[in-house]
């Protein structure tokens, strides 16, 4: 008789538990069902793009660092000088599998100058050999991914937040197509407006 009312007990905490896990995946389903996009864009009210925190998106992958010497570009490039590339591991990844960046993508080109130049060409000599090394922070382009909100550039936003050293702009207003969008539609509207064939790690499918 104990040993009945035992399996009967035992019976009804496990349908108990059972009930309750069910519950709890409901739950958790809906609040996961729920989540926006997870994008690290954050707009204000007045439809400005904030600058994204300095301290994280410099800790997300270097996919590239692209370099116009102001002294090879008759001491005015259009973007100087290293150009420094960012975007975070879910999307890279996302890139590596699919082709294409996920929605919310961003993108961070951060600028910096070539540290102190001697010679004419813009580089110096250091212990390694004469070449370009990187000198003080420069500036933000920046690119979002939201094909509803830039549909008119191919689903993407250009925000920049100066050329210049810090302090950054605190906040950005979408970039006019005729400064910014046209010149990637014209190049590399094929590879997701971005220029992927700069970064090695996605142009080559990150090989061994
Ligand atoms: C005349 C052409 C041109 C214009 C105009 C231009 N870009 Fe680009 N952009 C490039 C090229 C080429 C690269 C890659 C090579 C490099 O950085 O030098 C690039 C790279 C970028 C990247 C890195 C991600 C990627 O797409 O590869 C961002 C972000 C970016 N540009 C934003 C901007 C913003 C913001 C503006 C406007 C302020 C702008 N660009 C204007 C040509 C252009």
């Amino acid at each position: 008789m104990q040993k009945h009312l035992l399996t009967v007990a035992s019976a009804a905490v496990i349908s108990l538990g059972l009930a309750a896990s069910a519950v709890y995946m409901l739950v958790t389903k809906e609040v996961v069902a729920a989540k926006p996009e997870q994008s690290s864009a954050v707009f204000g009210p007045d439809g400005k793009l904030q600058l994204p925190d300095p301290h994280v998106f410099r800790r997300w992958v270097f996919v590239g660092a692209p370099l116009t010497p102001n002294a090879l570009n008759n001491g005015h490039a259009n973007f100087p000088e290293y150009h420094h590339v960012y975007i975070e591991e879910k999307n890279v990844d996302a890139y590596l599998k699919t082709g294409s960046f996920p929605e919310g993508t961003v993108i961070v080109k951060e600028l910096t100058r070539v540290l102190n130049p001697t010679f004419p060409d813009g580089s110096r000599t250091e212990p390694s050999g004469r070449g370009y090394f990187n000198g003080e922070y420069n500036g933000i382009d920046l690119t979002v991914k939201d094909s509803k909100r830039f549909a008119k550039t191919n689903g993407w936003g250009f925000f920049t937040f100066g050329h210049h050293p810090l302090p950054y702009a605190e906040s950005a207003a979408e970039a006019p197509a005729t400064e910014c969008a046209f010149c990637h539609q014209a190049y590399v509207a094929k590879t997701d407006m971005t220029w992927v064939q700069f970064y090695p790690l996605l142009r080559d499918k990150d090989p061994k």
